[in-house]
């Protein structure tokens, strides 16, 4: 199987790349092909709005996204690794979303065939405060772009309180969990991503809800 993993901070080595690190970390290479993305190490533009998909369902502004949406077409998991920003994600994960427009328009206006992987969508993420509702906005964005690939968000980790760079080192119990979905995700086979989100969610030990 093929997982995609984008981290959405433009801090490296932050908090939510640390995370994300350590879920890698639990992968088993043999058994899942996994390749990390950094959004705001590449040169992309968000959704200009010009109806260029309109004509066959594919997005017209060529450049190093390109290239991601054909592993977001290909892949089994898509793993997105965020911060907070302003009670919702940074502008490079919003662009990256946004261009999820010509995918919404392949399916919704233009009646295309789903792509075949339909990928399971799962959220490592974190912000500084303890705010009830940080991850709202995440979530239910994230579960409106999974819909466009017909995808299924299965759940994160959520994670308040940490704000420093490198402030998530002090918490080793989030890293463990991190590493440890990473292991459970490996023990998956494909027929296993047919089962119900919730229960994909307790196997894996993931929140479906982000409130605490
Ligand atoms: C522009 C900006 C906006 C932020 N807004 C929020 C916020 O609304 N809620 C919150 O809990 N934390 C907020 N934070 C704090 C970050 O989520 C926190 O520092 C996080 O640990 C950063 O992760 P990183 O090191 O992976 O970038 C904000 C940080 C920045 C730089």
């Amino acid at each position: 199987m093929y997982l995609l993993a984008v981290h959405a901070s433009p801090r490296k080595q932050g908090n939510s790349e640390i995370l994300l690190n350590s879920f890698l970390s639990g992968l088993n290479p043999p058994k899942i092909n996994a390749e990390k993305i950094r959004l705001a190490e590449l040169k992309f533009m968000p959704c200009i709005e010009c109806g260029g998909c309109e004509k066959d369902g594919t997005c017209i502004l060529e450049d190093a996204l390109t290239e991601v949406y054909s592993k977001v077409l290909k892949t089994n998991f898509l793993v997105i690794a965020t911060p907070i920003f302003f009670y919702t994600y940074p502008s490079f994960l919003q662009a990256f979303f946004e261009r999820f427009q010509a995918f919404w328009v392949s399916k919704y206006l233009l009646k295309n065939p789903a792509p075949s992987q339909k990928p399971k969508g799962i959220l490592l993420a974190l912000g500084a405060t303890k705010g009830k509702k940080i991850f709202e906005c995440l979530v239910r964005s994230f579960k409106y772009v999974l819909d466009t690939i017909d995808g299924e968000y299965i759940g994160g980790i959520f994670i308040r309180g940490i704000d420093k760079k490198g402030e998530i080192l002090n918490h080793p119990e989030f890293l463990e969990k991190a590493k440890v979905l990473g292991q459970k995700v490996c023990l998956l086979e494909k027929k296993d991503l047919a089962k119900p989100k919730d229960e994909l969610a307790r196997f894996l030990g993931l929140n479906l809800d982000p409130v605490p």
